[in-house]
């Protein structure tokens, strides 16, 4: 499978939607009081209510044709049981066998992996339970307070996001700080907080050749050093979490305290992995394995349910169907839920680093619009910012929301009102608010006349907007696993339909080689012409400003 333009499915899908381009939620609801139960699904403890979407029983049934003709079951397999579909870089993909709470082996080129994945959990249990109970102690004697996570991209979002998500499951006395962006300001600011004598820094990269997390771990290592006046006080305060081995020595960190995991783990793929070391610190290892085995529950749904009853397949294919037959090209993520503040962060790299490519399998242009544009924020914030837009704008934008049934602090009616602004504006953007409903408002707020036909076209509401609604019993450990693991499948369906490779990421590599040319012209006292004019001007122009200062 090449091009999924040329499926049967993907051309009866593009005359199905000709037929339901006029066909509005509203009326869909009403025809069929069972939608709800028609169009929702529970899996793994997660409740999906996809009912507010534009579809019928025969959407369903073309999209499904789409997965079955993109023999979706078969790349199932084949991720689960090591083969290297990560082809451009001949590497399996198996995040999911970090979290394998089966005693079922995964193979390797072979080999088992999950003794070696039981042994790097068992030493993270170790590490933890020591720090969280005072045993490891601090160059000068003292107990550990701070962790410092300093780590980009996938080393960094997933340890973010689930420490703040679980931010209710910290250990008192314990505190996270998270250093990813090489703008100074950030490992400075972080410095400034914390004592040396009570901080451990986790420096967590895969390839640990990263310049931006090299660059800030060298700051605090000579921070640290300078502060307590020793060397060997490295060997107290840093850990390192990568696949190179070699790269963590020559840094300068004793290997002894180093967490290792593997190639066959993508970056933002890795919060399962030691990369999690953050999170298990903060929150326990008890913990940090019920999220594993959240993931694994929604594993094993993905792997079994039919494709119709399957989570990640239809959100996966619900997205297919606006990005690539009604021009909806965003994916907005809207959390009732503070907690998941960088949730949607976390999803973009998930999604966009993974989906985000242009060739299919055989080098091809892909002739389709592959990963949609993700971003978001909670609610009920966003309301009062950019939900404007999705209600009256011109672009339709699907949106999921999730919210917790039961709240980390019941604090009065708090929950309950912001339960139901989640829910009010899901109605609001399937049901809109017709000429008539908005004419109706007006002449019983007393307006009439041309006062009132200024005013009408501004109070109209189109409607019809599709969104999901994710509802779990509390944002729990497990709860968090089952949701990051969710969206995990739900991109990998969407990359075996569109039939790219949702594993590498090459377009990150460009501006990373131009960066080191610009860097050498901005140290160079003297102006610059090696670049194209505008490159020049910039670089040229923050000279100006720094001989000004
Ligand atoms: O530049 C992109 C990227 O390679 C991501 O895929 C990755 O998560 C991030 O950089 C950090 O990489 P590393 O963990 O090797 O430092």
């Amino acid at each position: 499978m090449s091009d999924c333009t040329q499926l049967p499915a993907w051309k009866a899908l593009k005359a199905h939607k000709k037929q339901l381009a006029s066909t509005t939620m509203r009326a869909l609801f009403k025809a069929d009081p069972k939608r709800f139960e028609r169009f929702s699904l529970n899996a793994a403890g997660l409740l999906l209510d996809y009912s507010k979407n534009i579809i019928t029983p025969d959407s369903l049934t073309l999209l499904t044709d789409l997965a079955r003709e993109a023999k979706l079951k078969r790349a199932i397999k084949a991720m689960f049981s090591g083969e290297k579909i990560n082809f451009t870089e001949q590497r399996a993909v198996l995040h999911t066998a970090l979290r394998n709470r089966s005693d079922q082996p995964v193979y390797v080129d072979g080999v088992d992996v999950m003794p070696e994945i039981h042994s790097v959990l068992a030493r993270m249990g170790k590490f933890t339970r020591a720090v969280r109970n005072g045993k490891w102690r601090g160059h000068t004697g003292k107990r550990i307070t701070d962790i410092v996570n300093i780590g980009i991209g996938g080393s960094d979002l997933g340890p973010v996001m689930a420490s703040l998500a679980l931010s209710p499951y910290w250990q008192k006395g314990l505190n996270a700080h998270f250093v990813s962006n090489v703008d100074p300001s950030q490992i400075s600011d972080t410095l400034s907080r914390i004592d040396p004598e009570t901080s451990l820094f986790i420096i967590a990269s895969k390839s640990f050749g990263t310049p931006e997390t090299l660059l800030n771990a060298k700051i605090a290592r000579n921070w640290l050093v300078k502060a307590l006046k020793s060397e060997s006080a490295v060997a107290q305060h840093f850990v390192a979490v990568s696949t190179n081995t070699e790269k963590v020595r020559a840094f300068g960190i004793d290997t002894a305290n180093m967490f290792e995991f593997w190639d066959w783990v993508g970056g933002r793929y890795s919060v399962w992995s030691a990369v999690g070391l953050s999170v298990a610190l903060m929150i326990g290892m008890d913990n940090f394995e019920a999220m594993l085995a959240g993931a694994h529950a929604m594993d094993e749904h993905f792997q079994s349910a039919p494709l119709a009853k399957n989570m990640p397949v239809i959100m996966a294919l619900l997205g297919i169907w606006y990005n690539d037959f009604w021009d909806a090209h965003t994916q907005a993520i809207l959390p009732y839920d503070q907690y998941l503040a960088r949730f949607p962060a976390y999803l973009q790299q998930l999604d966009m680093e993974s989906n985000g490519k242009r060739v299919t399998h055989v080098g091809k242009p892909v002739r389709c619009n592959t990963g949609a544009v993700v971003w978001g924020e909670p609610g009920t914030n966003g309301q009062h910012a950019f939900y404007q837009l999705i209600h009256q704008g011109t672009r339709m934008v699907p949106a999921d929301f999730l919210a917790a049934a039961v709240p980390q602090h019941p604090i009065a009616q708090q929950h309950a009102v912001l339960l139901s602004n989640c829910f009010a504006q899901s109605k609001a953007l399937m049901q809109g608010k017709t000429r008539s409903e908005a004419r109706a408002e007006l002449v019983q707020a007393g307006l009439k006349g041309s006062e009132l036909e200024a005013l009408l076209p501004h109070k109209i509401f189109p409607g019809n907007r599709p969104t999901n609604t994710l509802l779990y019993r509390k944002l729990d450990p497990h709860t968090l696993g089952t949701l990051i693991a969710l969206y995990e499948h739900k991109v990998f369906v969407q990359g075996v339909i569109w039939d790219i490779n949702s594993f590498d990421q090459w377009g990150v590599e460009l501006g990373k080689q131009l960066a080191g040319g610009i860097e050498t012209a901005l140290l160079d006292p003297q102006p610059t012409s090696a670049h194209d004019a505008s490159t020049n001007g910039l670089i040229n122009a923050c000279k100006n400003w720094e001989d000004s200062q």
